[in-house]
């Protein structure tokens, strides 16, 4: 059972103020909610977020499985091309397959695995709601069971199934108001829209007051639905490190 933590970046306003690099930590323990969701426009920094929280999640659960759906197979993560947990466009539904059939595993008591499984989606409202043109009900079995997983995923069998989801797009069919509030962590990156604003920190006005603007990278976080504090991802020192420990969790046989 894991009891680690990532960095998931540090307080922005620490470094901005005093040149203080105080770190936001995301624990992985099974006690706490390890749901995470990272939202932001098209070059808010995303991607490169996620590049850095899967390299220290394979760091601090060398025992755990990831399973990496992206659903817009974009240039950067190219290089995870044809490797097992690596699943691209419409693969990405075979990717829930598998989680979700290992949950139902791990909640039956057939499997006994104590290690977690992180099912990490990016773009997953643009991958539902292309689903939905194509297919309403295997779209509405989609949601469901994702819903599943942030319901269940922590409760099941001996570690924690947990979901990571990044994504441009908020739309309310797909997120109702209130699926925040499975999400452990909330990242909301470079400046967001109104709807989202709504959608994601209703309780939080006071935040929007002022009109901070955020660069790439920078932005809100939201942790446990108590502390809106604004992150500062840091520029990654060896990207190639970086992708090699991605390459190295996602190349683990299925
Ligand atoms: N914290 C950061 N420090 C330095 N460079 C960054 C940072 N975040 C992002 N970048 C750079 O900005 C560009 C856009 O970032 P990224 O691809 O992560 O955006 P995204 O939000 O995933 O966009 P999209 O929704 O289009 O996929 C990339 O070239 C990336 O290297
Ligand atoms: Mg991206």
């Amino acid at each position: 059972m894991s009891n680690q933590k990532i960095t998931l970046g540090y307080w922005l306003d620490k470094w901005q103020n005093y040149g203080l690099r105080e770190p936001i930590e995301m624990s992985l323990a099974r006690s706490e909610n390890t749901h995470f969701m990272g939202i932001g426009a098209s070059g808010s920094g995303k991607s490169y977020a996620l590049h850095r929280a899967v390299a220290q999640l394979h760091e601090a659960e060398p025992h755990g499985e990831i399973i990496f759906a992206n659903f817009k197979g974009d240039e950067t993560f190219s290089y995870l091309n044809g490797l097992p947990r690596y699943f691209q466009y419409k693969d990405v539904f075979a990717a829930l397959d598998i989680v979700y059939s290992k949950l139902c595993a791990r909640l039956s008591g057939e499997d006994m695995s104590e290690n977690p499984v992180t099912f990490i989606f990016d773009e997953y409202v643009s991958a539902v709601l292309s689903q939905q043109a194509e297919d309403k009900k295997a779209a509405t079995q989609t949601m469901s069971r994702i819903s599943e997983i942030l319901l269940m995923g922590r409760a099941c069998g001996r570690a924690s199934v947990r979901f990571w989801c990044f994504t441009q797009r908020c739309d309310s069919a797909v997120f109702p108001l209130g699926s925040r509030e499975q999400f452990g962590t909330v990242i909301a990156l470079s400046n967001i829209s109104k709807e989202l604003k709504t959608m994601i920190f209703s309780e939080f006005p006071e935040d929007f007051e002022n009109k901070k603007r955020f660069k790439r990278g920078e932005g809100r976080i939201l942790q446990n639905g108590a502390h809106l504090s604004h992150i500062k991802i840091p520029q990654v020192r060896d990207m190639e490190a970086v992708k090699a420990l991605c390459r190295a969790a996602l190349s683990k046989p299925l």
